[in-house]
């Protein structure tokens, strides 16, 4: 879900996090997060209940008595990096018979206890929904049994749960504010490893984002797989349910989470075309601390092949969504999600992804090949028929003309002056600093006396495919300029 990379993206993989302090008794705990920025987050809710039973997480692998991985469904590949990180972990329990390995996540609750039974990967199996039961799963396993939870919950948002935060640059944190899917897109795993869609109390969400800010965090992303769909007080058929509360959807949501300060950025991820609503833009088009960048995947271009997706919107509703982003605010960055070579896309179809792509000219976007997935609605009833070469091939061509945009992009943001929320040192060079606009940019600057969690003020006077670079002026050059908040 986050943009970080403007060609085609594997989601993120196997990123090791910590060091955090647990609690006492000294156990060590070494998670690594694979997929979407919903696993990086929960694995954030899995540190803080671990922490709770003893463990202190660890970057040193070796270190460890207990190796979570926190893992992806979403494409073959993804299980299959993950398969071959399991066997070279079960080859290294040889020198430390006492460690032990367990998988958590959209993996472990497709397989259940497959990795544990037949392939004797690991010693404990834990799904999306059951991290509550980890201390007591983690027990069992030192007492040398074999544990598995994969129960799926219709109401478990982990609200009160107060994340370990293991991303120590401090400056930036992710807030999932609902859980689960209920969309049944025909390729899609999501609905079977994530379950039914709940939304999080939205007072938990707005005192998460306050006591973010306090800690000196600047930005935050809310997260959920659709998050056009968040409700509060209100049921799927639009009966309110306490009336003396207010029903919070996601405009109202977002509007609570921008009044906790000026100062605090906000994103969101993941919208979905058919439902994102115009209300949704106001609120966004209002307020400066609104970042001015939708994620909006579209999949494919053509109304067919998305019939077939089950995704809930023509070509044409798509384009009407874009076009009520551009009038509300006329700036706003847009990038996307695209597949290529789903079942029975005929190269006519291939050629309306590629027209839809020029009609919007994204930011940016994640690329993918079509990947069938065991229990979906496109397994059963689709043959996956275009073949390994002809996606290959697909997927180049869009990759190329998305290359193409995204430089024309960069290229149009040059030369501004930016409002930028310093991250932190620059990853090509320690004399840097680099930040984003709220294009979500990267924006790449000279040090001086700048710092992590700070608001500068950047002149782009230059730039590469997918990043400006810039001088630092003072707030009173950037009023006269006419910056970009
Ligand atoms: N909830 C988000 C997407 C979550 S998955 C949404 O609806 O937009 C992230 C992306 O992975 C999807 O947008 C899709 O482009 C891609 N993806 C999902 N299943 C896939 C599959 N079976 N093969 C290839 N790509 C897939
Ligand atoms: Fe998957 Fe569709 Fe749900 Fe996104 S909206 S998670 S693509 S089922
Ligand atoms: Fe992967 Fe599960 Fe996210 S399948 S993309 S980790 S919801």
């Amino acid at each position: 879900m986050r943009p970080g990379n403007h060609t085609i993206d594997e989601q993120r993989q196997g990123e090791a996090i910590g060091p955090r302090p647990g609690g006492q008794g000294g156990r060590k705990l070494y998670l690594e997060s694979y997929g979407c920025q919903m696993n990086f987050s929960d694995s954030e809710i899995v540190a803080s209940i671990l922490a709770e039973a003893g463990f202190a997480t660890t970057q040193q692998e070796d270190e460890a008595d207990l190796i979570l991985l926190n893992t992806c469904s979403i494409r073959d590949n993804a299980e299959q990096r993950i398969r071959h990180r399991l066997q070279r972990l079960k080859q290294g329990k040889r020198d430390n018979p006492n460690l032990k390995v367990g998988i958590l996540g959209c993996m472990a609750e497709r397989l259940r206890d497959q990795l544990l039974e037949q392939e004797k990967l690991v010693d404990l199996v834990v799904g999306p929904d059951a991290y509550r039961d980890l201390p007591r799963l983690v027990d069992e396993v030192e007492g040398g049994q074999k544990a598995v939870n994969t129960l799926l919950s219709r109401e478990e948002t982990y609200a009160e749960i107060q994340p370990v935060r293991l991303d120590d640059k401090g400056v930036t944190a992710f807030i999932s504010i609902m859980r689960g899917c209920d969309n049944m897109c025909s390729f899609c795993v999501v609905p079977f490893t994530r379950g039914r869609e709940r939304s999080r109390d939205p007072k938990s969400i707005v005192a998460e984002a306050h006591d973010l800010f306090a800690k000196g965090y600047r930005e935050v992303t809310l997260l959920g797989q659709n998050v056009d769909s968040y409700k509060w007080n209100v049921d799927a058929k639009g009966q309110v349910k306490d009336p003396e509360e207010p029903v919070v959807r996601f405009a109202q949501l977002m509007d609570l989470v921008s009044e906790v300060n000026p100062d605090l950025r906000v994103r969101f991820s993941t919208s979905h075309p058919k439902d994102m609503t115009d209300e949704v833009l106001e609120v966004m088009a209002r307020k400066d601390n609104l970042c001015k960048y939708i994620h909006l995947p579209v999949q494919s271009g053509d109304s067919d092949v998305l019939k077939r997706m089950n995704r809930g919107y023509t070509r044409e509703w798509y384009l009407d969504r874009i076009a009520a982003i551009r009038r509300i605010m006329p700036d706003c960055a847009i990038s996307t999600d695209v597949i290529a070579g789903f079942c029975g896309e005929t190269e006519e179809q291939h050629g309306a992804t590629l027209s839809l792509m020029r009609e919007v000219r994204y930011e940016m976007a994640y690329m993918f090949k079509y990947s069938e997935r065991p229990r979906t609605l496109a397994e059963r009833k689709f043959e996956d028929d275009v073949s390994e070469e002809e996606k290959g091939r697909r997927l180049s061509e869009i990759i190329a003309l998305q290359q193409e945009h995204s430089r024309e992009r960069t290229a149009a943001q040059s030369g501004k002056v930016y409002r930028v929320l310093v991250e932190g040192p620059s990853k090509r060079n320690s004399e840097e600093f680099q930040g984003r606009n709220t294009y979500n940019t990267v924006v790449v600057f000279p040090k001086q006396e700048a710092q992590a969690g700070q608001y500068v003020y950047v002149r782009a006077t230059d730039h590469t495919a997918v990043t400006l670079r810039g001088e630092l002026i003072t707030e009173a050059e950037a009023k006269a300029e006419g910056y970009i908040a």
